[in-house]
């Protein structure tokens, strides 16, 4: 099984600790290692290869985070440009044999309990082997509405919803045979094309030809003209909503997609170089001395160019912050 990572975000929700050429994923937040490293190192126990989809600016850090953990298993396919994941994962998949069943996960979430998130692949495999797109399903703790959705009966999947909005969100949380979906998905890389090529034939016809007129030395280098003819959109729009050969894998995994401060928070501790006075639940990152007197619930990101101080709370506000920098460059 080969292991499609996909790391073309920039997570913009952790500015300013993820930046455009320093995204998220490759930032060393645990014990000096980073999420990528941490989902090569997982996914190793279950996949025999890497396929990493990424930006073209930042080819270097994957290759010198994957040669920090030794492993010389993995290929590369450039984007000049993102176009979202069906895209990106269209592309891998033609580089593959068509019987290949693949594991496609971002590089940017934590899962804890990776036991069971082991046993979890092991069954999508099985389900994946008979020619279905295999989805892991989380138990949902509130009405996200940045997730997509998946209505389960068992393992059939009745429906899938991409981002639906907070009240439909709710409707789902209430009805109770609903599940978040990981992100991370299971399936023949034929299978996969076949069904985008049904579904959104325009992102199969321009994902094709793109990869048919891609350079190919030691890794895959799509041309940037190819890369903006090929329409925008991810996976869960283009394939999921659309297919009828959908699955789910209940997975009790201890998963969190990282995707604010705030969940952030309950991941990791502040630095050890912090002062309190008189202050309590703060969540401080810094390589600085830092000290807080009297200061509740906030968030203070400080980095070598920018310092972010949020309260707890208000940090998806953040996005204004990126818009705003953005605007003034
Ligand atoms: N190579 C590449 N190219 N990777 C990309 C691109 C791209 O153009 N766009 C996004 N990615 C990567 C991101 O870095 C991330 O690791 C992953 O693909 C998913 O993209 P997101 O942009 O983070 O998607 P999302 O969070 O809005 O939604 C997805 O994940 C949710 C769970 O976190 C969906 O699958 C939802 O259904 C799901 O609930
Ligand atoms: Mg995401």
């Amino acid at each position: 099984m080969t292991n499609i990572i996909l790391c073309g975000g920039s997570g913009t929700r952790l500015w300013p600790l993820s930046r455009t050429l320093m995204p998220k994923q490759f930032v060393k937040l645990f014990e000096g290692e980073s999420l990528f490293q941490k989902t090569v190192s997982r996914n190793q126990k279950a996949c025999d290869s890497q396929f990493i989809v990424s930006n073209a600016e930042q080819y270097f850090l994957a290759v010198d985070q994957i040669e920090e953990l030794n492993i010389n298993t993995s290929r590369y396919l450039l984007e000049p440009v993102g176009r979202n994941t069906a895209p990106a994962i269209a592309l891998a998949c033609f580089a593959l044999n068509a019987e290949e069943i693949v594991l496609v996960t971002p590089s940017d979430h934590l899962i804890k309990n990776e036991q069971a998130y082991l046993e979890a692949i092991e069954k999508a495999k099985i389900l994946a082997q008979s020619d279905n797109l295999v989805t892991f399903g989380i138990t949902p703790q509130y009405p996200e509405t940045g997730f997509g959705y998946i209505e389960a009966n068992g393992e059939s999947v009745l429906s899938f919803k991409e981002k639906p909005n907070a009240l439909t969100a709710q409707a789902y949380l209430d009805a109770g045979n609903y599940y978040w979906n990981s992100g991370m998905f299971c399936f023949k890389a034929g299978v996969f094309l076949e069904e985008l090529k049904q579904d959104s034939p325009e992102i199969y016809e321009a994902s094709l030809s793109a990869f048919n007129n891609a350079k190919k030395d030691e890794m895959i280098r799509i041309t940037y003209e190819d890369m903006l003819a090929i329409p925008e959109d991810s996976i869960d729009y283009a394939v999921m909503e659309k297919s009828s050969k959908v699955k789910v894998i209940p997975s009790d995994i201890a998963w969190s997609d990282l995707g604010s401060f705030e969940s952030l928070d309950e991941e990791i501790a502040s630095s050890d170089n912090i002062i309190n006075i008189g202050s309590t639940n703060n969540l401080v990152l810094s390589p600085k001395q830092v000290a807080t007197i009297d200061v509740d619930d906030l968030i203070i990101i400080d980095t070598a160019d920018a310092l972010l101080v949020s309260k707890k709370g208000s940090s998806q506000k953040v996005k204004e912050v990126v818009k705003s920098l953005k605007e003034q460059n």
